[in-house]
């Protein structure tokens, strides 16, 4: 089997972000196209940084956090690679850049009684209400990582 690589996104990864975006079951885009590549350079450059999960030279998965607005902007993965440890790995490297840029608390939002909601709250995301969509809104602070010490690594 291929090796698993966990690096940093660039552009150059735009169009293979826009088909994970665009392949998940589960906080879908309500409307299917509708975030730009421009949008996601911004993103990556501007307002914060992004992560990507390579499969041989294929991209399964990416994270994307947003200092600007101390939140995960993006987390997913192809629906045939959940459940490996990836999103995690994943939300790790977001998770600590954004603490390394000074912020206390983290948030997001999510659509309830998804995989992703019970995701979060096995590792230690809070419940911090219901927006007016019907998404869950999380927050996460270091301190209360459940399972903050058994963090691996990509491989
Ligand atoms: C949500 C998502 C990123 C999770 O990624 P994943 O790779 O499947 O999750 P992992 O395998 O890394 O799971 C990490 C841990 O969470 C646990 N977990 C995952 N989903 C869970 C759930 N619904 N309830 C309880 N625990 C869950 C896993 O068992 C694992 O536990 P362990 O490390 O203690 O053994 C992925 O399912 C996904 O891309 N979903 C579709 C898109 C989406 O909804 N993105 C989120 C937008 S906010």
């Amino acid at each position: 089997m291929s090796q698993i690589q966990l690096r940093p996104a660039n552009w150059e990864d735009i169009p293979a972000i826009q088909v994970v975006r665009n392949a998940v079951r589960e906080n879908r885009l309500s409307v299917p196209g509708s975030i730009k590549d421009a949008d996601v350079a911004s993103y990556l450059k501007e307002r914060g940084r992004g992560w990507v999960c390579e499969v041989g030279d294929r991209i399964v998965g990416f994270s994307i956090a947003d200092a600007a607005d101390a939140s995960i902007w993006a987390l997913f993965l192809l629906p045939e690679w959940e459940g490996q440890g990836l999103g995690r790995q994943l939300l790790d490297a977001a998770c600590d850049w954004l603490f390394a840029q000074g912020v206390k608390e983290i948030r997001l939002s999510t659509d309830a009684r998804t995989r992703a909601h019970g995701f979060y709250l096995h590792l230690g995301w809070q419940e911090a209400g219901t927006k007016c969509n019907g998404e869950v809104r999380l927050t996460f602070r270091r301190n209360h990582t459940l399972q903050g010490a058994n963090r691996s690594t990509c491989q």
